[in-house]
């Protein structure tokens, strides 16, 4: 995937503000500081595009980042840190619900766990959100590096029971590392059909 173009082309919370351009969306939500913009920002070679920081929260707007003038990859707000303020908390479901029940150009969601850990409440609440509107989505299994690849297979099978993924889901879970730049081009392989044909995103 070459990426000729990458620029913030909206941060919005609600959906008058969302892009209308027609071009194909597709979202990365999850817990705070589970690793959304850093995903992104490996998946499209770019160091800083997605703000990431050591702060959780910071992303408390959707954020819809255009790429070669083609898509949208678009950073949701995490969910489920104790630092959060309370207002924020509260603003995240409805924001986050709207966005998945009203956009009209999302066309899948990457669903981000971190490896390491079995799903939470919250994440099986997301779950439940993405299969309730019908919308297509991804698991991707962030922070394999700091599992043994002995342990890997273990935490896999303990994230798709957690989010009651089918046997036929299998292909979903993806265990990818941002840092390591690990796992990256199934990610890719997941999406780019759903991205449109003409994106000028030939493989690079
Ligand atoms: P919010 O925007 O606050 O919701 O967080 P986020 O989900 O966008 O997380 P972000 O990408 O900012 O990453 C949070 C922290 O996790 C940073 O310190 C990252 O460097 C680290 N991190 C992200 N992905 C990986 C990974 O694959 N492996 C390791 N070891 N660390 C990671
Ligand atoms: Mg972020």
């Amino acid at each position: 995937m070459i990426v000729r173009a990458a620029v913030l082309a909206a941060s919005a919370d609600q959906p008058a503000d969302y892009p209308a351009d027609g071009l194909p969306q597709v979202a990365f939500a999850g817990r705070s500081n589970v690793g959304k913009s850093s995903l992104i920002n490996a998946l499209l070679g770019r160091r800083r595009l997605a703000h990431t920081s050591r702060t959780p929260g910071r992303t408390q707007r959707i954020h819809f980042y255009r790429i070669n003038d083609a898509f949208h990859f678009v950073d949701l707000p995490g969910y489920g840190f104790a630092q959060v303020p309370l207002e924020v908390k509260r603003r995240w479901g409805p924001m986050v619900r709207t966005y998945l029940e009203r956009s009209t150009q999302l066309v899948g969601v990457v669903q981000i766990v971190d490896l390491r850990h079995p799903p939470s409440r919250e994440d099986r609440q997301l779950r439940d959100w993405l299969v309730e509107y019908r919308r297509r989505h991804w698991v991707v299994a962030t922070k394999a590096d700091k599992v043994t690849l002995n342990r890997r297979a273990t935490h896999l099978r303990e994230i798709a029971a957690g989010l009651a993924l089918a046997a036929e889901d299998d292909a979903a879970l993806l265990p990818v590392s941002s840092v390591k730049r690990q796992g990256l081009e199934a990610v890719w392989d997941a999406l780019l059909p759903f991205l449109a044909p003409d994106a000028g995103c030939d493989r690079g």
